[in-house]
């Protein structure tokens, strides 16, 4: 896909958006179902897939590791998984395409195997830091045998028979990092212990233990501290995958920033850990009604009602960052069609990201005629209502800046166009025909 030819498109304005939609799997529990899948021993049956080109490539990446990934139906998928350290060494390239999150969660699971693979993905995801995982993984007993300047991929990795259980502190608040750290120690003989400082997103520890590892997870202040005994025998447990919060934002927005709209999505997951653009967008006067609420594959989620709002800025205190990550550039974009400024801070994270994610949610609106600031590392949009639109957004091999593209253009005065919308098939193949039958203009 991602040699293929740009994919312009623009997103017009655009009357009320009506209907009830159900987007795609999670992108993040859809990657661990496979993973843990492919690492327990026996059969486990998953529904809900996201059929995401990221996802695909974790699937391809798993046979070529040895576990038999077969799609049998829409979203429907079994895996015969190998068991823990049970990976044979693949005679392939380990291609994860444009998906930082199937590369580094397959390094920690790689590497806790005595197997030696090579990692490579898309131009983007080349220019991604991997070093943040080859450190706790060398001291796991790991070694990085090749690699591109800086710990770039493409990058070559010896696994260990018997990975060195540690107890970790990420430097930085990220979910695949600690995800890398507690996969390599599922072949440790001993406890792996990772203490964060700022709590990320636990569908690797829930999913753990809903495969039968013993996992305990303990809060301490803002943080958690995780324990994993090592060397369990995963059995299968078959999974459900709820709707992704991620990719429900995009509709989520279209729907509270065009005219007149009202729009249900049906069984969001409402994960507190994921939770911090909904807490965003209630502070700055959105209205968004919780319908019915069950739990789904050990998640909760809800129906979520949004209608039309008008909204007001807001400051985005930096610890929420890591419960809103992947949702700045769509709330910039609502922040744009809001009264007054909104300040979003602590977004270092943003700069390494599908592409600098800060640098190019700032230009999206800037071309659009919306006022905006870098400071250090927040992003400030100053924000007067309806945009003026009629830029083009460069888009940087970043699905979620062509999404958030195409959906500024829907409440802006001229179209907006997003440059390539090819990458927006890695988390949300669905988006324009699940946007258009919504009532966007999106051509
Ligand atoms: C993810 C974690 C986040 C997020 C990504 C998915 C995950 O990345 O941006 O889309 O599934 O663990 P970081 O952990 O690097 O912040």
């Amino acid at each position: 896909m991602h040699n293929s030819a740009p994919r312009p498109m623009a997103g017009s304005r655009s009357s009320a958006l009506k209907g009830r939609v159900r987007v795609p799997g999670d992108k993040s529990i859809s990657h661990r179902a496979l993973i843990l899948a492919a690492l327990a021993v026996g059969r486990t049956r998953i529904t809900g897939l996201l059929e995401g080109e990221d996802v695909i490539n974790t699937g391809k990446v798993l046979r070529a590791l040895g576990a038999r990934v077969e799609r049998t139906g829409e979203g429907a998928w079994q895996v015969d998984g190998v068991g823990v350290s049970g990976f044979a060494e693949p005679d392939t390239t380990l291609d994860f395409g444009n998906s930082g999150t199937g590369c580094r969660l397959m390094m920690g699971a790689v590497g806790g195997c005595p197997v030696t693979a090579t990692f490579d993905g898309d131009a983007s995801l080349r220019t991604r830091p991997m070093q943040r995982v080859l450190d706790p993984l060398a001291r796991m007993g790991v070694a990085a045998t090749t690699m591109a300047e800086g710990g770039k991929l493409p990058l070559t990795l010896r696994g260990a028979r018997d990975p060195i259980p540690i107890v970790y502190e990420p430097p930085v608040a990220s979910a695949q990092l600690k995800s890398a750290v507690l996969l390599a120690g599922l072949g440790a003989p001993g406890v792996t212990t990772v203490m964060e400082k700022e709590a990320t997103r636990d569908h690797t520890e829930r999913m753990l233990r809903h495969f039968g590892a013993d996992v305990t997870v303990e809060v301490v202040g803002d943080g958690r501290r995780i324990t994993l005994k090592g060397q369990p025998e995963l059995t299968p447990a078959d999974v459900a995958v709820p709707a992704d919060p991620s990719s429900a934002a995009f509709p989520l927005a279209a729907a509270l920033i065009v005219p007149g709209s009202e729009v249900v999505l049906e069984g969001v997951m409402t994960n507190p850990l994921r939770a911090g653009l909904l807490a965003t967008l209630k502070e700055m006067g959105a209205s968004i009604e919780t319908l019915a609420t069950k739990t789904d594959g050990g998640e909760d989620v809800a129906d979520l009602r949004v209608r039309f709002s008008s909204l007001k800025g807001v400051e985005v205190p930096a610890p929420r960052a890591p419960m809103m990550i992947d949702e700045y550039p769509i709330l910039a974009v609502i922040a744009a069609c809001a009264e007054g400024t909104t300040v979003m801070r602590g977004l270092k994270e943003l700069r390494v990201k599908e592409s600098d994610r800060l640098a190019a949610t700032a230009d999206m609106l800037r071309v659009n005629g919306v006022e905006v600031e870098i400071s250090g590392d927040d992003l400030i949009v100053h924000g007067h209502g309806r945009p003026r639109g009629g830029g083009t957004v460069a888009t940087h091999m970043d699905h979620r800046i062509a999404m958030s593209a195409l959906v500024m253009g829907l409440a802006s005065d001229k179209p907006v166009q997003a440059d390539d919308t090819g990458f927006i098939a890695t988390s949300f193949p669905t988006f324009v025909p699940m946007m258009r039958g919504l009532g966007a203009q999106l051509a």
